[in-house]
Formats: structure tokens, sequence, C-alpha cells
């Protein structure tokens, strides 16, 4: 089957990996030729991800049978309504659907509308007294986030990157004069980690839980990135998210897509839940229309389903199953020096692919170009797939040796140490619980 894949960062990398495993005939658009799905793809299209009519015009000349979007710009521009127009099933939300990603204020009244367990309370103010007044009466810490699609930029809490609810509200103000509006919600102290399922708008099939590092520096500073690396661990659970939390927040996704059907705005896809575990059980923080970068590469690479069969189960409304292998997994990327500020780009790095692989690790291509040369973002991701997380914590740590270059990572992702620290938080912050091993 000839399969179109949009996108064409480490994300994608894996998803066409997976696609072509399991029988697809891949063809790709993104606007860099990315080495490692150059090699994958018959064919490979050069084009903004969110040039529609170009990315139609493309798939049409290879006469593609489905199509699977990676990131989450070309859903919010309505790509998968407009592919399924000319008669191309896409793997992805509408665009109308895609709101619980791009839309927080739709989300966030999505969720009080059908009491979605598990959210948070929220208000969106378009007025900067009512706002003030009502941050004054809450009286407890907030959080402050612009609505739209930020790329996790803009967000900020007291406590953290605001000193107390008087720098919330005068950087509330802020945004509601350069957007027209802000979102304000209480803050949740907890640990965060990422719950990714498979939905074709009824069915909802889990896939193992990832936790990402989304600080650029070591010890979790630095400013927030997309996410410097993630792990997951053999038993689908997390050292800190015990089977109760599991099941609760499965639910809160499984209510989600129920309800988006109930709504009218059928969900299919790739469905990520952002989950705060407080003491009290998971909050959904956000909510993604697609696979995390980087957690699709630790799933991903564990599927033990074809990727193809499902995908045409999500786009078919008869979603089977999707297995995976009880490992853990590590991945670490490594992005240019500066990053995500002021990164270097335009330098070459050097890969011994080889040694990565006798290393026993997989390899991802993200930023980079077929010369590699660093285009500025996330370039590399190198990926640890063993029984246990100290295993798999070695492996990516010894493959990322043979990677060369202007380039910076964090030594502490998936490590014991890193791990034992979010235990400890979430033991501050009150939860009484046996850490799962991993
Ligand atoms: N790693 C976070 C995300 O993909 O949104």
């Amino acid at each position: 089957m000839k399969v179109l894949l949009v996108g064409g960062g480490g994300r994608e990398n894996a998803i066409g990996e997976a696609l072509v495993r399991s029988g697809a005939e891949l063809y790709v658009v993104s606007k860099h030729r990315n080495p490692g799905l150059a090699r994958l793809a018959k064919d490979y299209g050069l084009a903004r991800e969110t040039d529609i009519e170009k990315v139609i015009e493309l798939a049409r000349g290879w006469g593609i049978e489905l199509a699977f979007i990676g990131p989450e710009a070309p859903l919010e521009r309505g790509i998968v309504d407009a592919l399924e127009e000319k008669g191309i099933p896409a793997v992805g939300p509408t665009r109308e659907a895609a709101q619980l990603e791009t839309n927080k204020a739709f989300a966030r009244a999505f969720m009080e509308k059908y009491e979605i367990p598990g959210r948070k309370l929220f208000r969106v103010f378009e007025d900067v007294t009512e706002m003030r007044s009502w941050i004054d009466d809450f009286g407890k810490p907030v959080v402050v986030k612009p609505l739209g699609l930020t790329g996790g930029k803009g967000v900020k809490v007291v406590g953290y990157q605001l000193r107390d609810n008087e720098e919330a509200k005068a950087y509330a103000e802020e945004l509601i004069r350069r957007d027209g509006k802000v979102l304000i919600e209480e803050r949740t102290d907890g640990v965060e980690f990422t719950f990714q399922v498979f939905t074709d708008g009824k069915k909802v099939i889990p896939m193992p839980l990832a936790q990402d590092y989304p600080h650029a520096y070591e010890n979790d500073e630095g400013p927030i990135t997309g996410g410097m690396g993630s792990y997951s661990c053999a038993n689908g659970l997390l050292p800190f998210v015990t089977r109760e939390d599991y099941e609760k927040a499965l639910e809160t996704l499984r209510a989600t897509v129920e309800a988006m059907r109930k709504e009218g705005i059928p969900y299919r896809g790739i469905l990520y839940g952002q989950f705060m575990l407080s003491k009290d059980g998971p909050v959904i923080i956000e909510y993604n229309a697609r696979f995390g970068d980087p957690e699709a590469m630790n799933v991903l690479p564990l599927l033990r389903t074809g990727l193809l069969e499902i995908a045409e189960g999500i786009v078919d409304g008869n979603l089977g199953k999707a297995e995976f292998e009880n490992k853990a997994t590590v991945v670490k990327y490594l992005a240019p020096r500066g990053y995500p500020t002021n990164p270097i780009k335009g330098v070459k790095v050097e890969v011994d692919e080889e040694a990565v692989v006798k290393a026993g690790a997989k390899l991802y291509y993200a930023s980079i170009d077929e010369n590699f040369t660093l285009l500025g973002s996330r370039a590399i991701a190198v990926v640890g797939i063993a029984e246990t997380q100290e295993g798999a914590e070695k492996i990516a740590q010894s493959a990322i040796g043979h990677v060369k270059g202007e380039l910076f990572y964090r030594r502490d992702v998936g490590t014991r140490e890193s791990v034992e620290k979010r235990i400890g938080l979430m033991r501050e912050f009150g939860k009484e619980f046996e850490p799962n091993s991993c």
C-alpha cells in the first residue's frame, strides 16, 4: 500500500520506520530531507507540512492510498479534511477534532461540558478587570497559558516562572493585550507523564506510558524544549504511576473519545494525554492530537502489531489490536549547542551509524539534512531498548558517544538517579505508594 507520511522529525522517522516494517510503500513530504526517512522512502517531496495544496498535489501524483500526519500544525490547518475530500483517508483528527490540542478554550469547555474525569479548574478571560478579581478571589497559585498552539512556550506557573499571583495577573494582562484572551488554571502539584492511545473514534488502545524531559539542561534546569529525551518501562507503567493511576488516566482518555463522538466530532488517530500525577491521582493538563516527540520513539519500536494494520483500522473505524513488547526504552536527543534559544545552525556533524547499531541502539534523525548539517532544532535521537530501564539507558548512553559535533544532550535522561528524584518528588507532594520496578 502506498502511504504518505507528512513531517520530517524524529517522531516521523520512527513512524516511517514502523510503517515500512509493516509493509507500507512510503512517500514523505516535509520541509527538509530527513536522512533517515530518505532511506526508507520510495519518493520524497520537499514542502512545508502546512502547505496543504502542495501536499495534496504530491499525494495525488504518487497515487497515495493512505496518509499519516506526524505534527500538529497541518492538523490545525485541516489537512485530514482536505485529504479525505480528495478520497485519501488519513490517520489524524479532522481540523475540528484537532481542537483538543489546537484550541485550549475548546478543550477546556469540552471537558467541563462532558465532566471528563481528571479535569482541572480553569477560566478563560478577555477582560482584564474580571481576570484580576477572579485570581484574587481564587487565592491559590495559578497557571497562566496563552490560547492556541505555542509549542509549550508561554506557559507560566506561580512558584516557578512567576513569583506569585501578582506576577500572574501582570503576565495574564500582557497576554490579553496581545492575544485578546488568556487561560487561567489552578496549579496542580505533581509529576508529569505521557499517555498515548490509538483510537478509531470508538475503540481506544493504550500504549506504554512514557516520561518526557522537557527542560534543556540536566537536573531539569533551563528553558523548556520540545523534549530532550524520555523513557518507558517494560510493564507499561512508570515507577511512580500505580496501576490504579494508570486506569484512571485511561478512563480520562476513553471518556474524551466517547464524549467527542457524542459531540458529533469523532476523534480518530493518536490521542496524547499530558497528565500531572497529583497525590490524589492523575490530572489532565493538555491533550495533543498526535504522537509525542520524543515519546513516539519509546513506543513505536516496541510495536508487535504492524503500524500499517493499526492505521487502516483507525481510518476504517475497525481498530483491532495493538500489542507491544514488554521492554524498557530510553530516548536521548542530541540538539545543537545553544538550543532552544540560540542554536548553532549550518555546521556538520559526524555519525558513526555502524557503531551506534553495534552498541545495540536505534538511531532516528530529526532537524538535520542529508549532508548531516544542523538545521537548528533537535537533531538526532538514540534509543536504547532492554529488559530494564538501566539496561536501556546504558545502551543509549554508549551509542550517543558515536555522534560527534556541536551538539549537547542530557546525560541524566532515564538514569536511576533522575527517576529516584521523580519518586522523591511524588512523596514530597504527599503521595503514598510503592514504586514499580522499571
Ligand atoms: N514531548 C512533548 C510533545 O510531543 O508535545
